[in-house]
């Protein structure tokens, strides 16, 4: 298989070779004019490849003549505006890429027979780590990629750290809360930025003389509609609309759902907070709540799952929400659920913040009535925006509680008539929606269209490697474990780029002491801050996942109205919580690399007591 994926202003060429995966070229491009002045260094280590492939291109007989195209495409990693491939020739002492193939032929896989390769050598350049720990961390590099040798097949990821977040590397921060929020791409931002400054933009509800402005505004909103629909494969009958982040999505089927007394509501206890808030909304109109429970690594058993939903069915409106990825436990509930759910006559909703960011997700395979996003969690920029991706059909059982500006028609003023407006997705967007920031949405998904088929194997390699050392370490003074791992471990390693993992890329963990005590996560903090780590502790908004892993959940029927977090760890005597590390679109292994050093600092006696020292003296309440 070959193909050519356009990010916003890139190519990349992706060749499978006996069942390897190799990138060849990420090349920045604007135009074909100034293609030459734009190619990115990926092969950079001494010039070499570099310099062929520029002269190579500016070979009279190389022909690169492409056109964009903004027809949704079918191939995964390019579901926005294709490239056009009519002629395409790069060619130089390694490559030799020749197409002359129209967009169809280009990507049907008949095609592979056409097309005459021959590879560059694998070179791989990685970042340079911090001089002190040059040789320890250049030496783990090559026995890790000794270990993982497929890791190589991302490194477009490696050349996207070094130019699109260069900055990590220049302030010198581990990033390792991608479940948080991704890192934003500074293109991105940029091309945005640009975008901004060179347009007028109207409020998209605004008529006037100059409607020319509010035009623009509503295009690129139809067009970020069009490319959240193409990015997720959605097929014909579903639409958009914007929230400002998976939480309001999640609210708008909340608040509107047709409960009734003879309706369920049925969930499972590895869920986010908003995702159980949703019960409100159940419980005030008299359904049922039934809760699926969760295994002890997250997630449930799709057998209790189906047994509880078959059980629970009540006669009429029943709606399940599923949680793709836990943001705490890693577990990924098998997506197959939503269509026996929906056989039963269920309607069903897909939590599908924390599953976006690094999973494919394809609404023609998973037909589910909505699905809730947050676009910061997938590429970082813009915040405040979200959607619900829902069918039509859907919507129109919803029952909005009340109407606002940009949902009407008329409404009659004083009295009850009102008509709401005729486009749908409009009925449930209140006010007026971020429009501003739309086109960068559009852009984000085409950039994170480019990357994503990278992301599950990289994230596999590092999160396997993270893990087992981590494992590994051993309190110097007793030889007991430094850490405890409480999150799903992936079943099993991805080998190539195209795969999908069966977990996501978190670790969820405690550390323990030297005498096997649960160190405190507050102590952790402080430990990952003073070495530039950025993580995060606590319960992630996910109380069931976190009670699962910590194995509390019976001390949950402990809580009574008006309890604190303070009483309830007094009451059960341990801190609730846990330390989260979250791998994401610009991980890199040195990024794993700091973390275990970090763990290792913590194995190290004499090292953690003098950091224990320092956390006991700051004074109680300063932030760390
Ligand atoms: C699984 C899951 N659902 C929902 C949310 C809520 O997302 P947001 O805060 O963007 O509304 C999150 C946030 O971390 C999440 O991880």
């Amino acid at each position: 298989m070959c193909f050519f994926s356009p990010n916003r202003d890139g190519i990349i060429a992706i060749v499978n070779r006996g069942g390897v995966t190799v990138m060849i070229i990420d090349a920045l491009v604007d135009s074909t004019a100034n293609f030459l002045e734009k190619v990115n260094p990926i092969f950079d280590a001494g010039g070499r490849e570099r310099k062929h492939i520029k002269s190579a291109l500016g070979e009279p007989d190389i022909t690169f003549t492409f056109t964009w195209d903004t027809s949704p495409a079918t191939l995964w990693a390019t579901n926005s505006r294709l490239l056009q491939f009519q002629t395409a020739r790069i060619s130089s002492g390694d490559i030799t890429i020749q197409s002359t193939a129209s967009q169809e032929t280009f990507w049907n896989e008949k095609y592979t027979a056409k097309y005459s390769l021959e590879f560059p050598p694998l070179v791989y350049v990685p970042l340079a780590p911090p001089a002190s720990q040059q040789d320890d961390a250049a030496r783990a590099y090559s026995a890790f990629l000794k270990t993982f040798p497929e890791y190589q097949t991302t490194w477009i990821i490696d050349t996207l750290r070094r130019t699109d977040f260069a900055r990590l590397d220049r302030v010198g921060e581990t990033y390792v809360d991608y479940m948080g929020g991704s890192q934003l791409p500074e293109s991105l931002v940029r091309v945005h930025g640009d975008f901004l400054t060179q347009s007028v933009m109207g409020n998209t509800h605004s008529v006037s003389s100059r409607q020319v402005y509010s035009k623009l505004s509503t295009r690129c909103a139809d067009e970020a509609r069009d490319a959240i629909l193409s990015f997720f494969r959605a097929p014909s009958g579903y639409t958009v609309i914007f929230t400002a982040n998976a939480t309001g999505a999640l609210k708008l089927v909340g608040e509107a759902f047709p409960f009734t007394e003879d309706s369920c509501y049925v969930l499972g206890t590895d869920s986010h907070n908003s995702v159980h808030g949703i019960r409100q909304y159940a419980s005030r109109r008299g359904a049922q709540v039934h809760y699926i429970p969760s295994m002890s690594t997250g997630g449930f058993v799709p057998s209790t799952a189906k047994e509880i939903l078959r059980h629970h069915k009540s006669k009429s409106n029943n709606l399940f929400a599923l949680t793709g990825q836990s943001n705490i436990s890693n577990a990924k509930n098998p997506l197959s659920i939503l269509d026996y759910a929906s056989s039963l006559g269920y309607y069903t909703l897909l939590d599908a913040a924390a599953l976006a960011p690094t999973s494919v997700i394809s609404l023609s395979e998973t037909p589910v009535d909505a699905m809730a996003v947050s676009f910061y969690k997938m590429f970082g920029y813009p915040t405040g925006v979200g959607a619900l991706v829902v069918k039509e059909s859907f919507l129109q059982q919803l029952e909005r509680p009340w109407f606002a500006g940009g949902t009407v028609d008329i409404v009659q003023v004083p009295g009850p008539i009102i008509t709401r407006t005729a486009r749908l997705h409009e009925q449930f967007e209140d006010g007026t929606i971020n429009y501003l920031t739309l086109p960068a949405v559009t852009d984000g998904l085409r950039f994170l269209s480019a990357y994503l088929p990278f992301l599950p194997l990289r994230l596999s390699c590092l999160l396997h490697f993270l893990t087992t050392s981590i494992l590994r370490l051993r309190h110097d003074s007793t030889g007991t474990p430094v850490v405890k791992i409480l999150s799903k471990l992936p079943s099993r390693r991805l080998r190539s780029v195209g795969e999908q993992a069966d977990t996501g890329s978190i670790i969820s963990l405690v550390f323990l002491s030297p005498s096997g005590q649960m160190m405190p996560n507050s102590f952790i903090e402080y430990v990952a801050v003073s070495q530039s780590i950025s993580l995060r502790t606590g319960c992630m908004c996910n109380p069931g996942g976190a009670a699962a892993l910590l194995g509390i959940e019976s001390d949950m029927d402990r809580l009574y109205p008006g309890v604190t977090l303070k009483d309830f760890e007094a009451a059960v005597g341990r801190e609730l919580g846990v330390v989260r590390i979250s791998l994401g679109l610009a991980s890199t292994f040195q990024d794993v690399w700091k973390v275990i050093r970090f763990v290792a600092t913590i194995a190290n006696d004499g090292s953690r007591q003098s950091l224990w020292d320092s956390w006991m003296n700051i004074p109680i309440g300063q932030a760390v």
